[in-house]
């Protein structure tokens, strides 16, 4: 099968990438031909601001990616943006993507929701309002807990998060009258809910992602997709409706102009199955990853402060192996028998905690060696192995530019 995927350069990678995303795509480069590019124009979509980062994090990637045991002998691995001909797609898809297809884009309203709520949060928490430790309404309260099936207290964070997206929206979109009522609901005075709206109708929070490169950053996607024409696209979840987008598009070009391009499936990678040290979903804006990057003391510093079963307080205390996030780390990265050991030790407080965070400790380092080996060794000759991906941009660049010469004829544009 031919795959395409990308991934957005935002800094180092996790050990929740590497179980979300990249072990996948090292599966899949066994038996399939692949395509994996650092999609740094999308980085671009909302960080246009900060562009100083960017070459930086793009090696970074590279270093990442190819420590883990992505093979460029296997794959085409390659930088989204030598390779003009995905704009020039992207342009022409432009051209017949209604407009609405990307305004009721679920992963648009998403990312605008999530910045518009990073905004709330800071701006609550900077006036110390206490909006993360009072209980909401009990009516909502309930209506949320049903919902989500999950104990409010625990997920904290995404509980709030969905209280504010149900603030959000109304049926037809953003709704900030709504949102008004619905924080003063919450709890929160009036004249603080007034300020902060104020400054997100008048601020600039929201026109940071007004752009139109950030709306149609699915049809770059798309683009990205449908040049390698691709069977299937390994992702996560929440890419799931730029995925259907693209194949609306590849259906719309085909129907207008003749059959061009496939319509991908999707490949879901699990949802991730690593927490992160607090409890939360792993990411950098937490402060909760550990790096692959990590060295042995910075892993072991982080294991050491792991929530474990919060009923477990005095060593003598029985645990429960089944809420503790150290064991979920140990059924991914230690040997089966020491596993099922410490399930039973844990229960009856034949193990402390201590110990038992000592061993994964020791378990994660002992995956990460290898990776950290050859990290050393990309670094070392980092010049080499930037040309690897300049050498992978030339042979992406064959591929796009057939499909673009099919492309440019199906639409019957100008050719000298
Ligand atoms: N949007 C993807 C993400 O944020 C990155 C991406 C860009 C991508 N182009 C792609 C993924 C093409 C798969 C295929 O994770
Ligand atoms: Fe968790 Fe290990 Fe402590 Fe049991 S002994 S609660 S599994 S850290």
């Amino acid at each position: 099968m031919r795959i395409v995927s990308g991934m957005r350069p935002t800094g180092k990678l996790h050990l929740g990438h590497y179980f979300g995303v990249l072990k996948n795509w090292i599966d899949l480069q066994e038996n399939n031909r692949c395509f994996f590019f650092i999609a740094d124009w999308h980085a671009l979509t909302n960080k246009y601001k900060e562009t100083e980062s960017l070459k930086e994090n793009i090696k970074e990637m590279i270093i990442d990616w190819l420590s883990v045991g992505l093979d460029p002998e296997k794959n085409v691995l390659f930088i989204q943006s030598q390779v003009k001909q995905h704009s020039e797609l992207a342009l022409l898809f432009s051209m017949i993507t209604p407009k609405s297809w990307l305004e009721l884009n679920p992963s648009y309203k998403d990312l605008k929701f999530n910045l518009y709520y990073q905004y709330l949060r800071d701006f609550f928490l900077g006036k110390n309002v206490k909006v993360l430790q009072t209980p909401p309404i009990k009516k909502v309260d309930e209506a949320l807990e049903e919902a989500t099936g999950k104990q409010k207290n625990k997920i904290y964070d995404e509980y709030l998060r969905e209280l504010f997206f149900r603030a959000f929206y109304n049926k037809r979109g953003i709704d900030f009258k709504g949102l008004k009522e619905n924080l003063m609901k919450l709890g929160l005075s009036k004249k603080i809910v007034e300020e902060a709206i104020k400054n997100l109708e008048t601020g600039d929070i929201g026109k940071d992602i007004d752009t139109l490169g950030f709306l149609s950053y699915p049809v770059l996607q798309a683009a990205d997709i449908l040049i390698y024409k691709a069977d299937a696209v390994p992702i996560g979840e929440d890419q799931l409706p730029h995925l259907e987008l693209t194949r609306e598009i590849a259906r719309r070009f085909n129907n207008l102009y003749g059959k061009t391009f496939p319509e991908p499936k999707h490949i879901l990678t699990e949802e991730a199955k690593l927490l992160g040290i607090d409890g939360r979903k792993m990411s950098k804006s937490y402060n909760n990853a550990i790096y692959l990057s990590d060295n042995s003391k910075e892993v072991e510093q982080k294991v050491l402060m792991m929530k474990t079963d919060p009923n477990r307080i005095k060593r003598t205390d029985k645990g429960n192996p089944d809420v503790c996030i150290v064991f979920s780390y140990h059924k991914l990265f230690t040997d089966k028998n020491t596993v099922e050991n410490i399930n039973v030790e844990c229960r009856k407080a034949g193990i402390g905690c201590v110990e038992c965070k000592k061993l994964l400790a020791d378990s994660i380092n002992k995956f990460l060696e290898p990776i950290r080996e050859k990290r050393e060794e990309v670094k070392k000759d980092i010049e080499k192995y930037i040309n690897v991906f300049k050498e992978g941009c030339k042979t992406a660049s064959i591929e796009a530019e057939k499909t673009m010469e099919e492309v440019r004829d199906n639409m019957k544009l100008w050719k000298f």
